[in-house]
């Protein structure tokens, strides 16, 4: 052959390669309204940057009549390229390719991936659309997925890591995405479970559709599996792209600073009238948070699970910071289970890729009852104030409203470990609310001394006074100030240096 001749080969090999399972099964792909693994990724990265690498790799299984059924790449494309020109490693399951099955092959070409992602220091994105484990290889294929596991877990905390389910994810396939950092899915085209809706039905007699068991929604608003969803595919995409803006690309860097036109001493006016009068009013935690950062602009994670409490990340004076906030506005912002789960898994979000934490607090309290209690209220609340004090990051608090009892400890509070702890001139640092207090200390009283008790209740408590006189709070702010003054404290805590005591790592209680 001449060399010409080889050149026309590779190119013919290489434009085979990259029709994956073939016409007629990307045509059955695009008639289930998903796009191809290649469309997808050159959808994610910047225009012409991918580099795709084991294109040329075969599976190597002789079972099932397996090693006459041989596609170039097997089913997974994998390779590098970049995000607002930013490395990143990208694997996407080729559902083109037997379903997007795992084979050992293509666990193989994800390993490569991930282990390069954590030697050079970038994210790692996979995008989800698979049948799970090729069943033609049996525990090949189980092997496989072991190998991915264990890097996901060696790699969380070094690099972000994010989930795109783009298509089905069944089975122990759920778990490679459930070990890492974020988890997108697409509306009414995604569904993940470790046992599909047959089986529910066989083993517990409940009749449910994939999206009842697994769908978008479900995993959003009612397990709280997906922190974000998208209309459909390029959307999620999209938003990939901007929750990397907020994220260094490891943990030795800091997350990138984008400039912004919005001036660090822009005061809030409308701020002043946003809490209303009377404390038992609710009003939207998101105003104040939208009104005080850089363009108003705050990128909120899972929105639909435990609204109780708003986790998202925004910046301020071009820095990014984690934000979490009690939400007066739904279910009066107390504190339970889910929201427990949902802030303490952020806190160790923002403290593995030094991302400071702006607490915005108005918290009533734990949420009582015996369903709370029977599912370990206990357990779970544990896990916010263990975050936070095991989080090294600038932490800074601001008590907008309500900080009471166990709920004011576990929020962020100076003793808890907090940098700078502020507060609004109406904030309530007590152990409970007044009514409550009365109704514990002043039992078999009259209506008279009860009513005197009320007030001299509030007057001792309903005011962040006692706390700024022992130290508790560090200032008193107008809420027209907000915005410079979390500016300022970050600003105080940039260089911030704090270690934990040397441990092999703490036991948070899971
Ligand atoms: C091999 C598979 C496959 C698999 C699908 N295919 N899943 N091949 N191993 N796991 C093949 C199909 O045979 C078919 O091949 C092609 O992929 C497309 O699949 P369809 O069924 O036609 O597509 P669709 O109707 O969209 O249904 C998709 C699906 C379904 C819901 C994912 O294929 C399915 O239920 N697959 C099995 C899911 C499953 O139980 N996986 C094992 C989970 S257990 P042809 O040649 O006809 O085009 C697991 C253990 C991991 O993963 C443990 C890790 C800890």
């Amino acid at each position: 052959m001449t060399l010409q001749e080889i050149y026309h080969s590779f190119e013919e090999k290489d434009k085979a390669a990259e029709l994956g399972g073939g016409e007629k099964a990307i045509e059955k792909q695009k008639n289930a309204g998903k796009q191809t693994a290649r469309e997808r990724i050159d959808m994610l990265l910047d225009e012409n940057t991918f580099v795709e690498i084991d294109k040329f790799v075969f599976h190597e299984c002789h079972d099932y009549g397996m090693q006459n059924k041989r596609i170039a790449g097997d089913g997974v494309v994998t390779g590098y390229g970049k995000i607002e020109g930013r490395l990143v490693y990208v694997y996407a399951y080729d559902f083109t390719v037997y379903g997007g099955s795992l084979s050992r092959t293509n666990a193989n070409k994800i390993v490569k991936v991930q282990k390069l992602a954590m030697k050079n220091g970038a994210p790692v994105i996979a995008l989800n659309d698979s049948g799970g484990a090729r069943i033609q290889e049996g525990v090949m294929a189980l092997s496989g997925y072991s190998d991915i596991f264990y890097q996901n877990i060696k790699a969380s905390g070094v690099v972000p890591q994010i989930s795109a389910i783009l298509g089905p994810c069944a089975g122990g396939a759920c778990y490679s995405p459930a070990l890492t950092d974020f988890i997108f899915m697409v509306k009414e085209k995604s569904y993940m479970f470790v046992t599909g809706p047959d089986v529910v039905k066989t083993v517990t007699h409940e009749e449910l559709t994939k999206e009842e068991l697994g769908g978008a929604n479900t995993h959003a608003s009612k397990s709280g599996v997906a922190h974000f969803v998208g209309e459909d595919e390029e959307e999620t995409l999209m938003m990939i792209r901007e929750l990397l803006s907020f994220l260094p690309s490891n943990n030795m860097e800091d997350p990138p600073i984008v400039p912004t036109q919005d001036s660090i001493h822009r005061e809030s006016p409308d701020l002043q009238t946003l809490i209303p009068d009377d404390p038992n009013i609710p009003y939207d935690m998101k105003k104040l948070i939208e009104e005080v950062v850089d363009e108003h602009y705050f990128f909120e994670i899972m929105s639909q699970f435990a609204q109780n409490i708003v986790v998202g990340f925004a910046r301020l004076g071009g820095r990014s910071v984690g934000i979490v906030a009690n939400q007066p506005a739904y279910l009066a912002g107390v504190l339970d289970i889910d929201a427990s789960d949902k802030a303490a898994r952020f806190i160790r979000f923002c403290d593995c890729f030094d991302i400071p934490i702006i607490t915005f607090e108005d918290v009533p309290g734990f949420l009582p009852g015996r369903d709370q209690e029977h599912n370990g209220i206990i357990r779970h609340g544990a896990k916010i104030v263990f975050a936070y004090v095991e989080a090294t990051i600038p932490k800074i608090t601001l008590i907008t409203r309500k900080a009471y009892g166990g709920a004011y400890i576990v929020m962020s509070s100076k003793e808890s470990g907090a940098d700078v702890n502020l507060a609004y001139p109406n904030a309530e640092i007590a152990v409970m609310g007044a009514a409550g207090a009365v109704n514990v200390l002043y039992r078999s009283s009259n209506e008279e001394e009860r009513q005197k008790a009320l007030n001299e209740y509030n007057e001792l408590f309903s005011n962040p006074y006692r706390a700024a006189e022992k130290g508790y709070v560090d200032e008193i702010i107008l809420p027209k100030d907000t915005r410079y003054k979390l500016i300022q404290a970050l600003e105080m805590t940039a260089n911030k240096t704090e270690t934990n005591p040397p441990k092999k790592h703490g036991n948070m209680p899971l």
